[in-house]
C-alpha cells in the first residue's frame, strides 16, 4: 500500500491512524525503546531557536512535538495540526492533564498540503514522521515554508532508506520482521505496522528530502541521522 498515490494515499493513510490512535503512542516507544521522545525534544529546541513567538507543528497526531515545543522558553504559543479527529482527540486529552507547560496550545483539523493559516505566522514549524504519508512532500514543505516568518526555521523528522551496510541489514530485519509483528500483538494491526517499513523503502534518500527543502526555497539546509542512522532530522531556514 506503500505504493499509493494522491487522494487513494490520503484516505488510507487516515483510515489506518483512526484504527491505530489508541495505541499510536505505546507503539512508538515500544519499537524506539523510548528513544523518540529525546529525537522530537530535539527536534523542538532546534526549530524554536531564539526568536520569540508561536510555533507550529504539522500532522501533530498525539501531540508530542507540540508539548516539546511548548517546553522551548522562546515558544510563546504552539498550534498542533493534523487530518484527523481521533488523534487530535488524543492530543486534546493530554493537554488537558499538564503537559503544556503553562502555553497555549492549540490541536486544529487541517492538511499539511493546504494550512489554514496566512503566510508568516510562525517563527518556526516542524513536521514528525508524517511526511512518508502526504501524497505531495515538496507541497508539504512548501507550504510550512509559507506559514513560517522570514529567518525562521522549518524542521522534519523523518525514517530514512539507511545506506547498505551491517546497520542496514539490522534495521531491515527490526523493521520488517519484529515491528509488524509487535504491531500485530500490541496494536492488534499487523496491516499497519506492515505499511510502516515499506512506507520507508518508498521515501526520498535523506540527500533527496534536502533537496525537496531547498527547492522549497529555504536556506542553510541539512540533515543530521539520529537512531543508529535510520532516522534523519533535517532542518533549513526561511531567507531572513
Ligand atoms: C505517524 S503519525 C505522526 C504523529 C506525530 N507527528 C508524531 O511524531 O508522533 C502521522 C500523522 O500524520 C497525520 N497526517 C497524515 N497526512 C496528513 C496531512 N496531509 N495533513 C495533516 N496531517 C496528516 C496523520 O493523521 C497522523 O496523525
Amino acid at each position: 500500500m506503500a505504493h499509493l498515490r494522491g487522494d487513494e494515499k490520503r484516505r488510507y493513510v487516515a483510515e489506518m491512524f483512526a484504527r491505530i490512535s489508541p495505541r499510536y503512542d505505546l507503539m512508538n516507544s515500544l519499537m524506539t525503546g523510548g528513544m523518540h521522545h529525546r529525537w522530537k525534544r530535539a527536534t523542538a529546541r532546534l526549530t524554536a531557536g531564539s526568536a520569540v513567538g508561536p510555533a507550529l507543528d504539522v500532522a501533530t497526531g498525539t501531540g508530542d512535538l507540540a508539548f516539546a515545543l511548548a517546553a522551548c522558553p522562546n515558544v510563546t504559543e504552539v498550534v498542533g495540526v493534523d487530518l484527523l479527529d481521533e488523534m487530535l482527540s488524543i492530543a486534546n486529552r493530554r493537554r488537558t492533564s499538564g503537559r503544556s507547560n503553562g502555553k497555549t496550545i492549540q490541536f486544529v483539523r487541517g492538511d499539511a498540503l493546504g494550512l489554514p493559516f496566512p503566510n508568516a505566522s510562525f517563527i518556526g514549524a516542524t513536521a514528525g514522521f508524517s511526511l512518508r504519508n502526504m501524497p505531495d512532500v515538496p507541497s508539504a514543505i512548501r507550504e510550512m515554508a509559507r506559514v513560517v516568518a522570514p529567518g525562521g526555521r522549518i524542521t522534519t523528522l523523518e525514517l530514512t532508506p539507511m545506506a547498505p551496510g551491517v546497520a542496514s541489514g539490522l534495521g531491515r530485519f527490526y523493521f520488517h520482521r519484529l515491528v509488524p509483528l509487535m504491531g500485530q500483538l500490541i496494536a492488534g494491526d499487523r496491516t499497519a505496522y506492515t505499511y510502516l517499513p515499506d512506507s520507508v523503502d518508498y521515501f526520498l534518500t535523506a540527500d533527496g528530502l534536502a533537496d525537496v527543502f531547498r527547492k522549497a526555497g529555504l536556506v542553510d539546509v541539512g540533515y543530521r541521522r539520529l537512531g543508529f542512522g535510520g532516522v534523519a532530522l533535517h532542518f533549513g531556514d526561511r531567507p531572513a
